[in-house]
């Protein structure tokens, strides 16, 4: 794998001089090029690169509730150098919405930010989306990092330039591109992140296995463990995967609108599984769960395997993901939810379809024409859902 990743990103391995290693990649995503920080150690390196971004004059940090203390510590080691403030929400999909972006917004304006405020987005996928957000409206857009704290986070949604909030009809309907500066990920974060979020986070690393890296499989299945007790290295290993397969499909694809949109597999369904099931479900469970449909549709349609379909069953399993949709969501709802998907008017749609990202094989999109959107009829995909059922 690492040839590979040498092959397509910059690789340095610098140590730090209290003894922390750090892994330095050079993430390029078409003409967008910034830095990502992976150690595993305490705030001091995290501290010493944000003090090295040139031409700031204040930082707020926007961050999780559950992660104020942290960042409570870095506004306080910034203090003096710069002024320096902490925002924090309650990060809930609920909350990911347009009323606390303007609160948000509101806030920093009060705080007297300028064209020289960095914004840091302290959290999972949710403050690094909204703290997206609130940097990429500011003045039209002022800089912005990421401080990812869920397996989630670390490992796919900082590796990309969207951002974006729910509406009331979806999930991420209301949305831009903002690149972040640099990305600067923290391992030991990860030592207390409740199980099920770490099942959420490993759920989208199998799913960069299944779609764009298939030769990490059998590594991936060694690792996984259905009680979530993994090692720094183990983490290592799902994040530098996911690093190298995002990285593959987003490098002449960087608005992931051609080719990289097979990171979207399993998220039409799993997205409406998602907002059906709002604050139970993670993302990541939510997401498998529409692997696990997708995978259906596909052998329905002739392309997948019985054995490949049992295969992404064994790896979300292993991984101590959910097998089944939970009972009390109606499979009606699902299929209403997903006639709001994001990706509609991709491609044509004479009605009575959805389209779908769905693989020909193992680690081989399906494509139709350029993309990998492929129409499915409803009545497939009542099917599929109503399968999974619990
Ligand atoms: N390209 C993108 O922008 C992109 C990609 C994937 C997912 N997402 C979005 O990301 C969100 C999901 O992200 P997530 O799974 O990180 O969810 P999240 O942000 O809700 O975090 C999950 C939970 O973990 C808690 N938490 C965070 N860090 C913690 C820590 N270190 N210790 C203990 N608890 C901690 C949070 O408070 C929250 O309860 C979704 O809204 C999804 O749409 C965006």
């Amino acid at each position: 794998m690492n040839r590979l990743f040498e092959e397509i990103n910059n690789r340095e391995l610098r140590k730090w001089d209290e003894g922390i290693s750090s892994d330095i990649y050079e993430i390029r995503f078409g003409d967008v090029a910034f830095q990502y920080h992976l150690y595993g150690g305490g705030l001091d390196y995290c501290i010493v690169q944000l003090r090295s971004l040139k031409d700031v004059d204040s930082f707020v940090v926007i961050g999780d509730k559950n992660v104020e203390s942290v960042g409570r510590k870095i506004v306080d080691r910034l203090q003096g150098k710069y002024h320096s403030s902490l925002l924090t929400f309650e990060c809930t999909e609920k909350n990911k919405n347009l009323q606390m972006l303007e609160s948000l917004i509101d806030k920093v304006i009060k705080l007297k930010a300028t064209r020289k405020t960095c914004i840091i987005g302290l959290g999972g996928g949710i403050s690094g989306n909204m703290s997206g957000m609130v940097a990429a409206l500011m003045f039209r857009g002022i800089r912005f990092v990421h401080i990812p704290t869920t397996l989630l986070a670390i490992s796919d949604s900082v590796l990309s330039l969207k951002q974006a909030i729910n509406s009331n009809s979806g999930k991420n309907l209301i949305g831009l591109f903002h690149a972040p500066e640099m990305v600067i990920a923290n391992i030991d974060f990860l030592q207390s992140l409740p199980k099920k979020e770490v099942v959420s986070g490993v759920c989208e690393v199998i799913k960069n296995a299944l779609t764009i890296l298939p030769e990490t499989i059998e590594t991936l299945e060694g690792l996984l463990d259905p009680e979530s007790k993994y090692s720094e290295e183990d983490y290592r290993y799902f994040i530098t995967m996911s690093i190298e397969a995002k990285t593959l499909v987003m490098r002449n694809d960087p608005y992931e609108k051609h080719e990289a949109l097979i990171l979207e597999y399993g998220h039409t369904i799993g997205h409406a599984i998602e907002l059906s099931d709002a604050g139970n479900i993670t993302h990541g469970e939510a997401i498998g769960l529409g692997m696990l449909c997708a995978a259906d549709i596909s052998r329905m349609l002739g392309y997948l395997s019985d054995k490949d379909v049992q295969l992404h069953r064994a790896l979300l399993s292993k991984a101590g993901a959910a097998g089944a949709i939970p009972r009390h969501i109606d499979p009606e709802t699902i299929l209403s939810i997903m006639k709001y998907d994001n990706k509609r008017g991709y491609v044509e749609n004479d009605g009575g379809t959805f389209h779908l990202v769905l693989l020909e094989s193992i680690g081989k999109p399906l494509k139709n024409g350029e993309k990998p959107l492929t129409p499915v009829p409803d009545e497939i995909i009542r099917k599929a859902v109503g399968a999974l059922h619990a």
